[in-house]
């Protein structure tokens, strides 16, 4: 077993087209690192320079201490593990698991007793006589994970394996890989557009845009202190609200009044004119229902008008339509082009307690943790009351970074 580390990590396609921009990650021994972020942003690039099958164009690729810029795949001693469809339908699990130990010509005993303890560890004993078309979907993933065990490869590297998948057995194979991983203690780099196996799979996330590597981080520091517009955006489902926001003194101006804002945040976008602020959903309330949920102080409660509520039993989906400035709505629009069409309207979605009596059509009484409130420059999307100690780090994404890739 080895980590893994990317130095300034460069690719160039023939065109001359920045796939990866200067990616640098460390990857710890042992340690679930995801690559995520929209189709298009590099992760497979990234994914394919670190296994051999690409070519790194400028900087240095490490596995444990090792260089391995020029090595070939064979020889950097890396499993790619591929879904179902790699297994072998007329061989039994048994040599599906083998297959690779095979192919190196390995004597009989051996390659036995490897499979054998593959075949524990993942607890596919009573199976490996049969073949993988009588097996369950999770059954044939830890095959294929049994035939990276058995190599006793250095890490574990999967490309979106779950992406053909229906959703319920997506989660199943969610929880399989990720119970596995635990048990084996491999280092794993895993590829996702889907920010919800980011979430509940990864020891840290790399989130990518562009080839750019925008915030390297844990879920929580993520979810809750997301350097940028793109990383707020993209992280959390519902996703977090974005609404224009103007701070004077302790107070931040929405579109449904004025709360009052922790003082330290005010401090840091007090005179900077129109922002953008961002507010998860799950940070409303309805104000009938609100006592005890905050301290008071940097509680704050505003009326508007409810289009729209969903009851879903335990919670209760609200929607609150605003009007924005055209920046604003510019800087969403372009935010939503990047998020690759989730939608960002202009309506504040707020999730209250099920209890909740607030009616569709009705002006409401809403509660909101503003000690939750993010503040953005909308020029450059930063973040400007981050908590940096609980925020990973961040990528220095450059105004004119920003303006190239307009
Ligand atoms: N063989 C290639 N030649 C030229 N451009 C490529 C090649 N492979 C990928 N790209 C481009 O590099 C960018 C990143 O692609 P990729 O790594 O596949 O993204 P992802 O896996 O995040 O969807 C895309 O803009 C894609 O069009
Ligand atoms: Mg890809």
């Amino acid at each position: 077993m080895a980590g893994i580390t990317l130095n300034n990590i460069v690719k160039r396609y023939g065109d001359g087209f920045p796939a990866v921009n200067d990616v640098s990650i460390d990857i710890a021994d042992g340690e679930f690192m995801i690559l995520v972020g929209p189709s298009g942003c590099g992760k497979s690039t990234l994914l394919r320079m670190i296994v051999g099958l690409e070519d790194i164009t400028t900087g240095d690729m490490l596995i444990g201490d090792r260089r391995v810029n020029d090595l070939a795949p064979r020889d950097r001693n890396l499993a790619m593990v591929f879904q179902n469809y790699a297994l072998y339908p007329h061989l039994t699990v048994y040599e599906n698991i083998a297959f690779p130990l095979r192919l190196a010509k390995m004597d009989n005993a051996e390659v036995d007793r490897r499979v054998r303890e593959a075949s524990s560890t993942l607890e596919l004993d009573e199976h490996l006589d049969r073949k993988p078309g009588n097996l369950s979907g999770g059954q044939r993933q830890r095959v294929a994970m049994g035939r990276a065990i058995v190599r006793e490869a250095d890490a574990f590297l999967f490309d979106e394996p779950l992406s053909n998948l229906d959703a319920k057995l997506r989660g199943q194979m969610r929880t399989e890989i990720a119970r596995l991983q635990k048990k084996l203690g491999i280092t794993t780099v895993y590829v996702t557009h889907d920010q919800t196996e980011a979430m509940t799979l990864g020891d840290r996330v790399a989130v990518l845009k562009k080839g750019i590597l925008q915030q390297l981080a844990t879920p929580r520091e993520l979810y809750e202190n997301p350097g940028n517009l793109f990383v707020a955006g993209f992280i959390g489902s519902p996703p977090m609200n974005f609404l224009p926001a103007e701070v004077s003194g302790t107070k931040v101006k929405l579109p449904f009044g004025e709360v009052e804002l922790p003082a330290d945040k005010a401090a840091r976008a007090e005179g900077k004119g129109l922002l953008i602020a961002g507010i998860r959903p799950e940070h409303f309330e309805d104000a009938s229902l609100a006592e005890g949920k905050g301290e008071a102080t940097r509680a704050s409660t505003f009326t508007a008008p409810v289009e729209v509520v969903e009851w879903l039993g335990n919670e209760t989906y609200a929607y609150i339509p605003f009007e924005a400035p055209p920046e604003v709505e510019q800087q969403l629009r372009q935010l939503e082009q990047e998020l690759d069409g989730e939608a960002l309207r202009t309506q504040l979605v707020v999730s209250l307690d099920g209890a909740s009596r607030i009616t569709e059509g009705s002006n409401a009484e809403i509660w909101m943790d503003a000690s939750k409130l993010h503040l953005f420059d909308p020029a450059t999307g930063e973040n400007l009351t981050v908590d940096r100690e609980h925020a990973g780090r961040i990528g220095e994404t450059t105004v004119s970074e920003q303006e190239a890739a307009v």
